[in-house]
């Protein structure tokens, strides 16, 4: 394995000052230009090749500028998608252009600046709807991210809908973030938080899924891609079953938006929730779909202004879905943010970044396996770049810390999925998550340290 000669860059110094006369929320630019020269990186025998899938990961990774830094001596090799991505320019400047040129609060003032910022913040809302197949932006609320759009999802639809015997199915993959929001619901209406078996290769069981739902199935709550086992259940069927007995379904697309095409309606999705930065947009900001007749039945959640439509000490009526559920001032930068970073995204071919990716999977899988003592956990079929590990006689913690000091970023500890963990008998692993900017060399690096740290302990 070869070890690419990669320049490092300074971060601030490959994005630049922002033009000066910036248009006020302009959209971003056509998608992808290069902003400095990169070097072309000796490919490694075994390079996947791209011409297979038609994308080639260096016309994202030079968009991504602290991808071109280093750390501890080292150029940065980020294998940490799985907690955030990291952003392009176009994300950067949206957010320094927005504050530099158009900051204003929205949905009030009759300024051309608060026009302007409604616009923005709506256009996002749009972009968002078409990004998941929504029958139109109404079906969009703005939430701090997967973990906030859960919460409003249980606190609104769960507190209307769930009552004493009601289940909720759950399967043992989920992160705590659709896990936590349900116990809670459960234990506060006695209804029964019900999880749904794995298979040994971290697959939902699906025989035991069928034999789980009955009619007191109200809710099945489910991940369309594992942050820990990477696998991604058959949602559309899952979702096709669970509406026999008529029971609701939330997707969470937390780890799955930035990885493949999404289209909620084909799904059948009730309810699809993600977070913006995991999907190269700014921390802060999210989204929470759900199906029109449902928000529309939804009781509001947060009060405050902007959610209202009159208030008198009487009494107060509501503003029509989405804006009921988006109390006070919103992260507007944000979803500036997000505007961008979908643009950025969907400028790419996105069947052939999936491609691509599941190409550089099977070669991380290979480069992996060369290591003694290595164990890989979840091998589905079809799961998205995520390789959660151990490695004989080294807690994961000082993986993740030896790994550092080669530049390479991966998380290590329980991945916020401890029951996941713990199907496989563990409290901790190593996790190297993917994504498009990714490169066989970036695997190559990971391996050949992964190596020396096994020779060290051996
Ligand atoms: N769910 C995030 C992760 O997997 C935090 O790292």
């Amino acid at each position: 394995m070869t070890i690419p000669d990669v320049r490092a860059y300074d971060a601030l110094g490959a994005t630049g000052p922002l033009p000066p006369g910036s248009p006020a929320l302009a959209p971003s630019p056509a998608p992808n230009p290069a902003p400095t020269p990169s070097p072309a990186p000796v490919p490694p025998a075994s390079t996947p090749p791209r011409a297979s899938t038609g994308f080639d990961p260096e016309t994202a990774r030079r968009d991504v500028p602290v991808l071109h830094r280093t750390v501890n001596g080292q150029p940065l090799v980020w294998l940490d998608n799985g907690a955030t991505t990291q952003k392009p320019r176009q994300v950067i400047e949206a957010l320094g252009t927005y504050y530099s040129a158009a900051n204003s609060n929205i949905h009030r003032g009759a300024h051309t600046m608060a026009r302007e910022a409604t616009e923005t913040y709506e256009a996002g809302r749009a972009a968002v709807a078409r990004f998941l197949g929504a029958e139109s932006p109404d079906n969009i609320v703005f939430t701090r991210g997967t973990t906030e759009a859960i919460n409003l999802v249980a606190q609104t639809w769960g507190r209307a809908n769930i009552g004493p015997g009601d289940e909720i199915l759950v399967p043992r993959l989920e992160h705590h973030s659709n896990i936590v929001p349900w116990q809670q619901l459960a234990k506060e209406k006695r209804a029964r938080l019900v999880p749904v078996p794995l298979l040994a290769d971290g697959s939902v069981d699906q025989d035991a899924f069928a034999g789980l739902l009955s009619f007191r199935t109200q809710l099945v709550a489910v991940s369309q891609a594992s942050n820990v086992l990477g696998t991604v259940p058959p949602v559309k069927e899952m979702a096709a079953l669970a509406h026999r007995y008529g029971a609701k379904v939330l997707v969470d697309g937390a780890q799955a938006v930035a990885h493949f095409p999404v289209d909620v309606r084909d799904l059948g999705a009730d309810f699809y929730v993600f977070s913006g930065h995991k999907l190269f947009a700014p921390t802060g900001i999210g989204a929470l779909y759900g199906r029109p007749e449902l928000l529309e039945s939804m009781p509001p959640w947060q009060g405050g202004g902007n959610m209202i439509d009159q208030v008198d000490f009487t009494g107060s009526t509501f503003a029509p879905v989405p804006h009921r559920f988006e109390a006070g001032t919103g992260h507007i930068s944000g979803v500036a943010g997000l505007l961008a970073a979908i643009d950025w995204l969907t400028g790419f071919d996105r069947e052939a970044v999936a491609a691509y990716e599941q190409e550089l999977l099977a070669y991380a899988e290979r480069a992996l396996g060369e290591v003694p003592g290595l164990r890989i956990l979840g091998s589905a079929p079809g799961k998205i770049a995520v390789l959660t590990f151990t490695l004989a006689g080294l807690d994961p913690a000082d993986i993740a810390r030896l790994l550092d000091r080669d530049g390479i970023a991966v998380r290590a500890g329980h991945h916020c999925a401890q029951p996941s963990l713990r199907h496989y008998g563990l409290e901790s692993a190593a996790r190297a998550s993917l994504a498009l900017y990714n490169t066989p060399q970036d695997v190559d690096r990971l391996a050949d340290s992964l190596l020396r740290m096994r020779q060290d302990v051996a």
